[in-house]
């Protein structure tokens, strides 16, 4: 699919399965979280491009490679996001940092706002939105809407896990912002669930269920 990259690395995938486990404990799943964001982050922040410096070494001068432009914003959608944010953080220390308050109503599927703070200049920034779970994508589709509104022009969407379905919706309405997923699952049930999936990730992460 056009714009969706899976990333199909033997350390994401075999953790993967182990988060999708349902005797995976509430500790190990969001230590594998943590884990799989950072070659997460790897992935999705290839492409990023370099400029050079002028630097010594201690055995001669050299013009060595440097990331390009202003800090990157991560933007986590809440709660399940900061599973991903950490991690990401850990490689990238100095990324600027959104926090998206979104939970999805569970008889609609649409998306609550109740929390929202980002640096004002969006615009200048390559910002990485993450979420682990791409499911009917209402809620990965209101904060790019919202982040759009607040000026931001370069996106990409990272997830652990969609459905087809999110995905061809999530592609539909965004089209210019490419999505990143280490894995695209069978499909969504009747309550908005991805199968196989691995659950609720935010009651997973926090073992609030
Ligand atoms: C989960 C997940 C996504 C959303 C995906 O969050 O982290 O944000 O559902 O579903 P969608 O694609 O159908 O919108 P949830 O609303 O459960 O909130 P939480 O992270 O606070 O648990
Ligand atoms: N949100 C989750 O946490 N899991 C799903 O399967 C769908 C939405």
């Amino acid at each position: 699919m056009d714009g969706v990259t899976v990333i199909d690395h033997p350390l994401v995938q075999h953790k993967l399965t182990i988060m999708r486990k349902k005797e995976t404990s509430t500790a190990s799943f969001r230590r594998l979280l943590r884990e799989i964001s950072t070659l997460l982050c790897y992935e999705v922040t290839r492409n990023l491009d370099l400029t050079t410096i002028r630097i010594e070494t201690p055995m001669e001068a050299m013009d060595a490679p440097v990331l390009e432009g202003k800090k990157l914003v991560f933007a986590s959608i809440l709660r399940a996001g900061n599973g991903l944010l950490e991690g990401m953080l850990d490689l990238v220390p100095a990324a600027r940092v959104a926090h998206i308050g979104l939970y999805r109503d569970h008889e609609t599927l649409q998306p609550v706002e109740y929390y929202f703070k980002a640096p004002d200049d969006l615009a200048d920034r390559l910002v990485i939105v993450v979420d682990p779970m791409l499911a009917t994508a209402n809620s990965a589709i209101a904060a790019m809407d919202k982040l759009k509104e607040r000026g931001a022009r370069n996106i990409r969407f990272l997830c652990l896990l969609a459905a087809p379905e999110g995905v061809e919706r999530f592609c539909a309405a965004h089209p210019d912002i490419p999505v990143f997923t280490a894995a695209i699952d069978s499909h969504l049930n009747d309550k908005g669930y991805i199968v196989p999936g691995l659950g609720d990730a935010g009651d997973r992460m926090y073992g609030t269920k």
